[in-house]
């Protein structure tokens, strides 16, 4: 018999890395869970093939940031003789310049290989060497090869086919439903506790209640008119649980990926140039073939992803070119090792026999988030949140390259287990007395808002810049949420408030987060200053 669709034990916001995970632990622990997923019904052709859309040049947009990961899973193995969990917790930390929280970081990394584990389980398989053991790259910020990967740079894509089929298989069981193109309004709560969640489905709106929903929707690079994000990310879930009331932290550092394809003038989505080809001996050089970061940091292309990011736009202005390069010349077998940057580059018109290709930094993920605590519990009893949608405290002010994919399968199972020591009789409380009228927000239109937040809250911002946008987004007009698109502009509208609203408070530059009027620049950069994370809420739950 199928599982109830309006009653769960847990319901899950996402069908990515951390939310499948989650789902199919907590099926494992018996509860019964819905998925609400945003994108289209899962079938293993649109996952199939060595990696993402671009390999099949079949024009179909997948929803999840999972499936567009590339570089891969940064992971330290119990028997690794060159690394250790503690190298492991001092890149992330470097990287994070200070800001992250070493306790949470360090069980989140050394959780890390159970939960890889736990993923072969379910079917994984990642790229292994003549003797059977996982092939490791490198990316900026690790100072060792660590990083494992699949399908050469299809790592996402090979994680979300293996998570997705292992829910196929579980959803015949009947411990888990699906309910696909779904796009959830509200999350429900009584007397300041999440009971479940209101959505707009394919057939109208519904509610599904449980004494647990989980938060697992990934980022916001849709505040941005360029992006490495998929189409989905439209910060649903940061707008959901401000809404609930939760507390968020660390929004204002919005991490720029230092190469992104250039492709002149297109506004969305754009291919990822993974930090691998870095790794793996691609060069970062300028207009002139000068090299973009020589003297500015000791580990050069390979320095944190803020550090390359804002050198690259430092090229770009000295030479008013508009875009670096990336020399691949010295990389062999770039075609077999790089199957999804290849496929994207020959969808865009471009062939890798050139030896270099064109980029530009794009927004790629949202370092903070809902503050959560080490098992995914946010401010709001019943409400938890996972992988890039929460702030746990492992990417402080810039993420570490390829932490996201291990923070989410790790911090899925956490948040299962809190789910499976939940009691039920929240819910039955509140059955009856919840309605799902459509709400009506402050809406800035999403393509104004795009252009005001890459202009002001891009890589670089002044207090004068993030001003205009904030009496922008105060002169926002009403509308009533009766579309899918309704709802994603409103929640783009409140998380840009929100990462306003974090980006004036600090007033000097840490990270990510590149204030170029600070009083003293470079004094807070490396953790030195006294400007703490700080979490703040935007609505009183
Ligand atoms: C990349 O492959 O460069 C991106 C990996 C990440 O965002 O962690």
């Amino acid at each position: 018999m199928g599982l109830d669709l309006a009653r769960a034990d847990l319901v899950v916001v996402g069908a990515g890395v951390a939310g499948l995970t989650a789902a199919l632990h907590a099926a494992e622990l018996g509860l019964r869970v819905v998925i609400c997923n945003k994108g289209a019904a899962y079938s293993p052709e649109s996952l199939q093939g060595a990696g993402s859309l671009e390999h099949s040049g079949r024009p179909v947009e997948h929803s999840t940031s999972t499936y567009y990961a590339q570089g891969g899973v940064a992971v330290v193995a119990p028997d690794d003789v060159d690394d250790s969990v503690e190298l492991h917790l001092h890149d992330t930390l470097a990287a994070g310049a200070g800001l992250g929280d070493a306790e949470i970081s360090r069980e989140i990394l050394a959780d890390g290989w159970s939960a890889v584990s736990r993923l072969l389980g379910w079917g994984a398989q990642f790229d292994c060497d003549a003797s059977g053991r996982f092939t490791r790259t490198r990316e900026g910020g690790h100072s060792v090869r660590r990083i494992i990967h699949s399908g050469g740079d299809a790592t996402g894509a090979q994680i979300q086919l293996a998570l997705s089929e292992a829910v196929a298989t579980v959803i015949r069981r009947g411990d888990v439903r699906v309910l696909d193109d779904c796009t959830v309004t509200r999350v429900l709560t009584v007397n300041g506790r999440a009971v479940g969640v209101a959505y707009l489905g394919a057939d109208g709106p519904g509610v599904v209640h449980a004494p647990t929903v989980l938060l697992a929707t990934g980022g916001s690079g849709h505040l941005f008119a360029a992006t490495t994000n998929p189409a989905g990310a439209t910060a649903d879930g940061l707008a959901l649980a401000l809404r609930a009331g939760a507390d968020v932290a660390d929004l204002e550092f919005v991490q720029f990926h230092p190469t992104m394809l250039y492709t002149p003038g297109a506004r969305g989505r754009r291919t990822l140039v993974t930090e691998a080809i870095r790794g793996e001996g691609g060069r970062l050089v300028d207009a002139d073939g000068k090299s973009v970061t020589e003297g500015v940091h000791p580990l050069g292309d390979l320095a944190p992803r803020d550090v390359v990011a804002n050198a690259v736009t430092a090229a770009m202005e000295r030479t008013g070119h508009p875009c670096v390069y990336l020399d691949i010349s010295a990389i062999d077998d770039f075609v077999t090792r790089f199957p999804t940057v290849t496929a994207g580059l020959r969808t865009a018109g471009l062939d890798p026999a050139d030896g270099r290709i064109p980029v530009v930094p794009g927004a790629h993920y949202q370092c903070g988030g809902v503050f959560t605590d080490a098992h995914g519990r946010t401010t709001v009893a019943g409400l938890l949140a996972a992988g890039e949608v929460a702030r746990t405290g492992l990417h402080g002010a810039n993420r570490l390259a390829s932490n996201s994919l291990l923070e989410g399968l790790v911090m899925g199972v956490r948040a299962a287990d809190v789910a499976a020591m939940a009691g039920t009789d929240v819910v039955a409380e509140a059955i009856g007395s919840l309605g799902d009228e459509p709400g009506v927000e402050q809406v800035v239109d999403r393509e104004v808002l795009q252009d005001a937040m890459s202009r002001f809250v891009g890589l670089r911002r002044d207090a004068e810049g993030l001003g205009r946008v904030a009496a922008m987004l105060d002169d926002a007009s009403p509308r009533v949420l009766a579309t899918r698109r309704d709802v994603e502009d409103a929640a783009l509208t409140l998380a840009a408030r929100a990462v306003v609203t974090a980006a004036l408070a600090r007033t000097s530059s840490r990270g990510c987060h590149v204030r170029t009027d600070e009083q003293y620049p470079g004094t807070d950069h490396h953790g030195t200053g006294e400007q703490r994370s700080r979490p703040f809420r935007l609505v009183d739950g």
